[in-house]
């Protein structure tokens, strides 16, 4: 196929649908065109900055005809920061383009796709200052001051950020406080191209309901200058609950290491979902948006329509919150998972809600899942899956496949794995719905719950 576009180039494109980023589809000559910050339904004039063999990037010269659902972004850091992307759009649209995006990819993927509906995404009454957990690096500018915000998008270059939005308001003047003290004392940043300097990042954890808060150093050595100068302040400004340095001294993208030293309480926060309340440890999977997680919970128990007597399998179980949510409507829960800390506190979670129908075991998904049907001979009726955005691997949907349980409740935060997934699963089960979640308001991201039934 000729490429009908050139870089450095204008031309005039109507927006004929919104990706997976969020950013704007237009059409040359059939050939495709994704274009940052731009609505479905707008008329813009482009710039062409990027041309590969099947598509093309441009950003906006001209908007042209406007979308009535574009505002005005109320965060002045959003075009340099990767995270909210939606920002510019109303968020009642958002809704509607996450709706679509999932409607297009099973439209696309699956069998009988015309059987399948998905639902309106459920949004949030109110969807700012939502994430309990905030990841701030420090870093150097251009001149060598330190910086703590944000990445800008698709770099590592921080960025001074100030009154995020979606962040949990106590963690940002925690992280700014931590900042402060770092430039007053002269304490050394990490710079990626030396490799030197001691801060990294700084973590906050925070359970909304129960304010405790949680405050994790990542540094790259293992002492901090004036470090219990620096616990008192947080304990004594914003009665920081337990502070932790993470010792992270690898070139390496992933934040925390498992390397965890606890230099004041105990560790550990608690926060209180739904009925029940819970531990989190620093690396412990936890929801980061809590409210949307109670909704997500209640609704895939929902569907799940449980009975008294039946085994549910827990699959990706983290810290244990859907199997505890699950155990007063069953006999018995068996939660997997692979990091040894969340199963540890998932064990101390149900021992803490005296919840005495749950087992969890650690471990690789596939491995422990295969112990559990061929030595043990336990057999589910009902399994949750929570994958990471990689989605199942082949071996998990196979034991599903083998075992045949009445229903599978997939939750992801991945819609193009999930539905590569149920594809597979297709095989013994029927999908009729698929209900979106606003887990992540103003950015691309989407949660989703499928339903399948044993055909
Ligand atoms: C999206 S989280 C879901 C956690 C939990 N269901 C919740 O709602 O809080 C996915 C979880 O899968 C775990 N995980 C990742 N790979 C795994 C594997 N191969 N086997 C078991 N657990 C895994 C992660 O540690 C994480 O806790």
């Amino acid at each position: 196929m000729q490429v009908p576009v050139k870089k450095n180039e204008e031309y005039i494109v109507d927006i004929i649908d919104n990706g997976f980023e969020g950013e704007g589809i237009a059409k040359i000559d059939n050939f495709t065109i994704f274009v940052q910050g731009a609505i479905k339904g707008e008329k813009i004039k482009i710039l062409i900055l990027k041309v590969l063999v099947s598509h093309a990037y441009a950003k906006i010269v001209e908007i042209i005809e406007k979308s009535p659902y574009r505002v005005e972004a109320d965060c002045s850091t959003y075009k340099r920061c990767g995270g909210c992307n939606l920002r510019h759009i109303d968020y009642e649209e958002t809704l509607n383009i996450k709706q679509n995006i999932v409607q297009n990819l099973v439209n696309k993927t699956l069998e009988n796709s015309k059987e399948i509906k998905v639902n309106k995404t459920l949004g949030m009454g109110n969807p700012y200052n939502y994430r309990n957990k905030a990841q701030y690096p420090i870093g150097l500018n251009r001149k060598k001051e330190p910086v703590i915000g944000v990445f800008a998008e698709r770099t590592h270059e921080v960025i001074q950020m100030k009154n995020c939005l979606i962040q949990d308001t106590t963690a940002e003047k925690i992280a700014f406080l931590v900042y402060k003290f770092i430039k007053e004392n002269a304490i050394s940043v990490y710079d990626e191209e030396t490799k030197k300097g001691l801060f990294r990042h700084i973590v906050i954890k925070v359970g909304i309901r129960t304010h405790e808060i949680m405050c994790i150093f990542v540094i790259n050595g293992k002492k901090i200058p004036k470090e219990n100068e620096l616990v008192e302040m947080l304990v004594k400004t914003y009665n920081v609950k337990t502070i932790i340095k993470n010792i992270n001294t690898k070139n390496t993208n992933v934040i925390l290491s498992h390397d965890n030293i606890v230099i004041h309480g105990d560790g550990c926060i608690y926060d209180i979902l739904g009925d029940y309340t819970f531990k989190i440890s620093p690396l412990s999977f936890y929801q980061i948006n809590p409210v949307q997680a109670e909704a997500l919970y209640n609704i895939a128990l929902e569907m799940a329509e449980l009975k008294k007597d039946d085994t549910l399998f827990d699959l990706y179980c983290g810290i244990g919150t859907i199997g505890i949510f699950a155990s007063k409507y069953v006999k018995k829960v068996y939660g997997i998972e692979i990091v040894e800390q969340a199963i540890r506190d998932a064990e101390e979670n149900a021992k803490m809600n005296e919840i005495n129908n749950i087992e969890f075991l650690s471990g690789d998904t596939p491995k422990v899942l295969s112990k559990l049907l061929e030595e043990k001979q336990v057999y589910p009726d009902v399994v949750v899956v929570d994958p990471p955005r990689k989605g199942i691997d082949e071996d998990t949907i196979s034991s599903i496949l083998a075992v045949k349980p009445r229903k599978v409740i997939y939750i992801s935060c991945n819609p193009a794995t999930m539905v590569r997934d149920i594809k597979l699963l297709q095989e013994s089960y029927n999908i009729k719905q698929i209900q979106p979640v606003d887990m992540f308001p103003f950015t691309s991201h989407i949660e989703c719950i499928t339903v399948l039934h044993l055909k």
